[in-house]
């Protein structure tokens, strides 16, 4: 029950889409088995539009884990994408390099190892698509780095940003999620109102919000 949404109407779009085949089922597999949060699967096919209709090419992401939305990105973008993706868990790196062979994706991705609040202090580049699945009480952290990095016209998406319908209501805060909920409730105060952006809320999967940034800078 995520308390995103209705669990009956969530129920009812994830066996609407079709089912995951090949690599993807067997990374849907591996994230339910070892407990590792993956984009959900309104989420992913929600991504997978986004990407297609912008025309991206050049995505960068906060939170690899084991590339199951890497590896999304990159078949949304065709051969000709490419996506950095930042990492801090070894371990999942390890797991995410082996999803990347096994895709033949290995031209397409790099993979940045660290903490992003370091790390995005120093890429440079201009990307069309920012997608952050990194801790969640970070995202503030990161929100001036992003929009330095993010071309005007691009997309910043976020997740989790209703985190399982806390930061909708304090009657679902648990108290050591207090912290993480009042800096997710600051970061979205930010980005809904935010000059160099317009942004859009959208309730499916944990929550995710879609922020464009303005043509003028
Ligand atoms: C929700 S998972 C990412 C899921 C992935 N985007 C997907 O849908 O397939 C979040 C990942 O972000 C990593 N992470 C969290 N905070 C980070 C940070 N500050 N820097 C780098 N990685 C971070 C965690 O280690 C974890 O593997």
């Amino acid at each position: 029950m995520s308390n995103i949404t209705n669990e009956f109407v969530e129920t009812y779009i994830r066996e609407l889409l079709p089912e995951s085949k090949g690599l993807f089922k067997e990374m849907e597999i591996y994230a339910e088995e070892n407990h590792v949060p993956i984009v959900h699967k309104e989420v992913a096919s929600l991504l997978g539009v986004l990407t297609r209709t912008s025309g991206a090419k050049k995505v960068l992401e906060v939170g690899t884990a084991i590339a199951y939305s890497t590896l999304l990105f990159c078949r949304a973008m065709g051969e000709d994408g490419h996506i950095t993706t930042i990492e801090r868990n070894e371990e999942m790196i390890l797991k995410a390099k082996e999803n990347i062979k096994k895709a033949n994706r290995e031209d397409q991705v790099r993979i940045l190892q660290g903490d992003a609040e370091e790390i995005l202090r120093f890429l440079e580049g201009r990307y069309d698509i920012i997608f952050l699945d990194g801790a969640k009480g970070q995202y503030n952290d990161f929100l001036n780095d992003c929009l330095h990095l993010l071309k005007p016209g691009g997309l910043l998406i976020s997740d989790n940003i209703l985190y399982k319908g806390m930061i909708a209501t304090d009657e679902l805060v648990v108290r050591r999620k207090r912290t993480i909920v009042n800096r997710m409730r600051s970061y979205l105060e930010t980005i809904c109102d935010h000059p160099q952006l317009e942004t859009s809320i959208i309730p499916i999967g944990d929550g995710l919000a879609l922020s464009y940034k303005r043509q003028e800078e």
